[in-house]
């Protein structure tokens, strides 16, 4: 892809719509240092059994791309549901169960039904930046929504805004990303029980960090409202962020409204056969997540112990802080080969969760920079 910072945007002079212009694409910046913890990514390469079943899976599947995949993707939503079922303590089937390339495309499928043109959506950020983004590129009116001090949501001036601005969709992340911050199950309420009354409109809760969290899945909520979505992914949890699949689970009635707006065999055979070989391997996956949850904690821990302020955090990430500068803050962790992500949340930075012996450099930044900071203190 071109790089154009410096240049303008390459797109300036085409007849795109007014709404895209003067705006920037989503991107980290992906820098060639030794350690790269800034893009939430798992860690783990997939286990070598679970590389060979994905060859065989595969395999099977290329003697038939000759023919279109599943539209329905029916095996793989079968298999979605049961792991949903096993793990997140609601019984669901394939019928409530819908998939898509990655949790964006599920996202972005949701807002060309619920939202589009003359239509608004609400999130609290700071959040996931691309809730905004699909808002506008499906041409959905984007409110941002109030957040309090510890990042928890405002859930009192949330329900006013909402009864004020009587917004379509109403997105709520849980985990949320950057903060890492859970949202319990009687917000989600609240909000939902707000957000019927005023429209009613879609409450879409993104669960894209789910399995990493000290609470249950807030699935169970789905039961009996017929509004609200739950979005999932297995670029986090099952370290397959290179396959793109994300799922929703809702009424059957919300995965039939998606098919007025999916694209004709939107998800590749390939992609359903090496979604179908992960999810044979669940069990070993889910190990590396409890290895990245105990990782998580001795983040917060130690970075709490070297006098940062830290988030709670139920994800695969931590915020920290705060800084009176976040973006030398940044650069200085880089300057010892240690890559993490600034969010634009002024004062604070945020760091994935790897293998230890990367958590292990963080950690070496972080004192280091906490030892220069001292001195520079000392010195003035
Ligand atoms: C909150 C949240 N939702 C959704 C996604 C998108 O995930 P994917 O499209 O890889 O499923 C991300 C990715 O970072 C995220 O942080």
């Amino acid at each position: 892809m071109r790089d154009d910072s410096t240049t303008g945007n390459a797109w300036d002079e085409l007849p795109i719509r007014d709404e895209l212009r003067g705006q920037s694409p989503y991107g980290a910046p992906q820098l060639d240092v030794p350690v790269r913890l800034n893009t939430n990514e798992n860690p783990y390469p997939l286990p070598e059994a679970l590389v060979d079943r994905i060859a065989e899976r595969v395999r099977e599947a290329a003697r038939d791309l000759n023919r279109y995949p599943d539209r329905d993707a029916v095996e793989l939503r079968t298999e979605l549901a049961r792991y949903l079922t096993r793990t997140a303590g609601h019984e669901v089937g394939p019928a409530g169960v819908w998939a898509a390339n990655g949790s964006n495309e599920v996202l972005q499928q949701l807002l060309q039904t619920f939202g589009g043109p003359g239509r608004t959506a609400i999130g609290f950020e700071p959040s996931y930046s691309m809730h905004a983004l699909i808002a506008r590129g499906t041409g959905t009116g984007w409110l941002s929504g109030p957040r309090n001090e510890d990042f928890t949501i405002d859930v009192a001036a949330a329900r006013e805004m909402i009864a004020e601005q009587r917004p379509d969709v109403v997105f709520i992340t849980s985990p949320n990303n950057p903060t890492g911050t859970a949202v319990d199950a009687r917000t989600v309420l609240d909000l939902y029980e707000a957000a019927q009354a005023a429209k009613p409109s879609m409450v879409v809760v993104d669960e894209a960090y789910g399995e990493f969290s000290h609470h249950p899945s807030l699935l169970p909520l789905i039961e009996g409202r017929p509004h609200l979505v739950l979005s999932r992914t297995m670029s986090k949890a099952f370290g397959a962020a290179g396959l793109r699949l994300g799922y929703l689970a809702a009424d059957p009635a919300v995965v039939d409204a998606v098919q007025l707006v999916r694209l004709p065999y939107h998800l590749s055979s390939i992609t359903q056969a090496t979604a179908l070989a992960a999810l044979e391997h669940t069990d070993t996956l889910l190990g590396y997540v409890a290895q990245l949850k105990s990782e998580r904690d001795r983040l917060v821990d130690e970075l709490r112990a070297l006098g940062f302020q830290v988030t709670e955090s139920d994800a695969n990430f931590v915020q920290f802080g705060r800084f009176a500068d976040s973006r030398t803050a940044w650069q200085r962790i880089l300057d010892q080969g240690v890559l993490v992500r600034d969010n634009g949340v002024p004062g604070w930075l945020r760091v994935s969760a790897g293998t230890p012996a990367e958590n292990d450099a963080f950690l070496d930044a972080a004192r280091t920079l906490v030892t220069e900071n001292a001195k520079k203190e000392h010195e003035a």
